[in-house]
């Protein structure tokens, strides 16, 4: 499965599937890693000999015109699958028309709960005693797609955002690769943007 992941920042989620993909037996590979910024996760990319690309939202006059210069970048790589992990950008509907259903995120909240820019922040200013990690299809809202797996993480008194985020994230790699293989092998369907999804039970 060829797979094209898309980052804004630090890039962990990718490491975690860089590595992951190591594994001969893992059905899927990364072909390439696109950010819509100077990314400090480029440098993953770089560190496992894969090509990447940037599209900088600040170069376009509007999010349509950067959306259409992102998709043919994407599409370039012919990827199977297109992944979302820290991509801190909404992208244009047509670009999601275009991408979906193979075109999946990783979100740090139990969604529906917190969705957007801010989840860990937002679940820690609710007061919530656990919140979690959440895998789903990319839809043109703001995180409601079809969620393809999604696990609990507790909340501890003391958290801050950046000690709560940092146990989210493992949970989210786990997710990520266990819904990238599961797509790989077929056993996770995504069905066509119209129809539901229909994970098929393991
Ligand atoms: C991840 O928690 C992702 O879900 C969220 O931002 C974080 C990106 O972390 N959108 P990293 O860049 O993968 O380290």
């Amino acid at each position: 499965l060829r797979v094209v992941v898309l980052i804004s920042g630090g890039g962990s989620n990718l490491r975690a599937l860089l590595e992951e993909c190591r594994d001969p037996a893992f059905p899927a590979h990364v072909v390439a890693v696109g950010a819509d910024r100077a990314a400090d996760g480029l440098a993953h990319a770089e560190q496992f000999g894969l090509p990447s690309f940037t599209v900088p939202y600040s170069s376009y006059a509007s999010r349509d015109e950067w959306g259409d210069e992102l998709l043919a970048a994407v599409q370039q790589w012919q990827p199977d699958l297109v992944v979302l992990s820290g991509l801190m950008r909404l992208l244009p509907p047509r670009v999601v028309e275009a991408l979906a259903p193979r075109l999946i995120n990783t979100h740090p909240a139990y969604l529906p709960e917190f969705p957007g820019a801010h989840g860990v922040r937002d679940a820690l200013a609710a007061g919530v005693a656990q919140t979690g990690a959440s895998v789903i299809v990319v839809d043109t809202g703001v995180d409601t797609g079809p969620i393809l797996a999604q696990e609990r993480v507790p909340v501890l008194p003391d958290d801050t955002e950046h000690s709560l985020h940092e146990r989210i994230k493992p949970v989210e790699r786990r997710l990520l690769i266990d819904v990238v293989r599961g797509i790989a092998e077929g056993s996770l369907r995504l069905g066509s943007a119209s129809t539901p999804l229909t994970p098929t039970p393991p």
